[in-house]
């Protein structure tokens, strides 16, 4: 009752932040999104708050997509649309709904030029007077594993940001779109699961930020995240097993070996979505494999807005990534909706997988270099 009036009668949101850190940590101050992104601007004498105002505009759209996913038993949003992506996937409500909101928020924003997406079958270059001064591009997900939208498991949206190629005052063009991973400005997800969060990286460490519903705000709750050398889960859709390269197969029994002195036989999760699956590892350690299959040798997911991102936190964190054989990041894309297979999580896990592949698949993904 007592904390009710306080609410009622308290001068700022920041009060109320402070409060609200109280019950975790005595001795901190909890640190909004804004507040972050702000200082991380101010430390930069060259930035326009451009970028500030990008990650800002993310987190707005995100909020509207996490209240409309939170009611999605109760409206009318879960369920199919008649319509398919590019990749031949039914779209969901949700997905048509989070990749509108994203887009909108991006394009008034002023800060971006153009945005590749899960969801358009082409870039969205947005070409008008505003956005055409936008110095950065971004590739999305909007929504990630939909599939898990009707049962309550976590589902989320990851982004990629770069900075143009191009000069700013025209419209994007190809060569701002199709960037090698390693021009990464910055990276994040926002998983929408028991509480939702967005998790970020600008190149300096990775940072989560948990959603406060009652004030309507990202804070810091997980700073500086690292991903532990080594772990014991691995996640992969063992269904595909007589898909896999031989090198997966190998590696997926030795993950299932008996051997105290390497804390062996692992244990298996995989939720299916690459954001829940990655934020687990990320906190826990672990691996995460979508390889290469006979029947789709390039993997599933795609490289500029799942692979990349993934990619980019796992290294910022201390992990690794890759297609089983070489750096996600320096892979050179060239096409918007190009998969890859994908290798991710704990370093030294994500090294014994390559040494399986290395020694039993080395040509298994060399011939389909423009499937889509
Ligand atoms: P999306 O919902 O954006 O199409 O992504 C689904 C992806 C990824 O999130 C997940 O890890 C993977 O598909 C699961 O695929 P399988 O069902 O083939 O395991
Ligand atoms: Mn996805
Ligand atoms: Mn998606």
């Amino acid at each position: 009752m007592k904390w009710c009036c306080l609410i009622a009668n308290s001068v700022n949101i920041h009060d109320i932040c402070i409060k609200s850190t109280k019950t975790q940590n005595s001795t901190t101050q909890m640190k909004t999104l804004i507040q972050f992104i702000n200082e991380m601007q101010t430390s930069n004498p060259f930035a326009t708050g451009q970028f500030t105002r990008l990650l800002n505009d993310i987190g707005i759209a995100s909020k509207i997509v996490n209240r409309e996913i939170n009611k999605a038993g109760l409206s009318h949003t879960m369920g199919e649309t008649e319509n398919t992506n590019v990749q031949g996937e039914t779209q969901k409500k949700l997905d048509v709904f989070a990749n509108e909101q994203f887009l909108n928020a991006l394009r008034f924003g002023g800060a971006c030029a153009a945005v590749v997406s899960e969801e358009e079958d082409e870039a969205i270059i947005f070409d008008n007077e505003l956005s055409n001064q936008g110095r950065y591009v971004v590739a999305i997900d909007p929504l990630d594993g939909s599939s898990n939208i009707e049962v309550n498991v976590s589902i989320g949206t990851v982004f990629a940001i770069y900075k143009r190629n191009s000069e700013p005052g025209k419209p994007a063009d190809e060569t701002d779109i199709l960037q090698v991973g390693t021009n990464l400005v910055a990276a994040g997800y926002v998983i929408y699961g028991s509480s939702t969060m967005m998790v970020f990286s600008t190149g300096q460490g990775v940072n989560g930020f948990t959603y406060d519903p009652s004030v309507g705000l990202f804070l810091l709750s997980h700073p500086n995240m690292t991903i532990p050398d080594n772990g014991n889960i691995y996640s992969i859709n063992e269904a595909n097993y007589i898909y896999f390269a031989d090198g997966v197969k190998e590696y997926i029994k030795y993950c299932q070996e008996d051997d105290k002195k390497t804390n062996r036989p692992y244990t298996t999760r995989y939720i299916g979505s690459l954001v829940a699956d990655f934020h687990r590892n990320l906190i826990r350690g672990g691996i995460y494999i979508y390889p290469g299959t006979t029947k789709q040798p390039m993997g599933k997911l795609r490289l500029l807005y799942e692979c990349i991102p993934a990619a980019f936190l796992a290294e910022q964190a201390g992990g690794k990534a890759s297609d089983g054989f070489k750096r996600i990041l320096d892979i050179h894309p060239y096409t918007i909706h190009q998969r890859s297979p994908l290798f991710v999580g704990s370093k030294k896990m994500v090294e014994k997988a390559e040494y399986f592949m290395e020694r039993l698949s080395k040509n298994f993904c060399e011939f389909p270099i423009k499937e889509n």
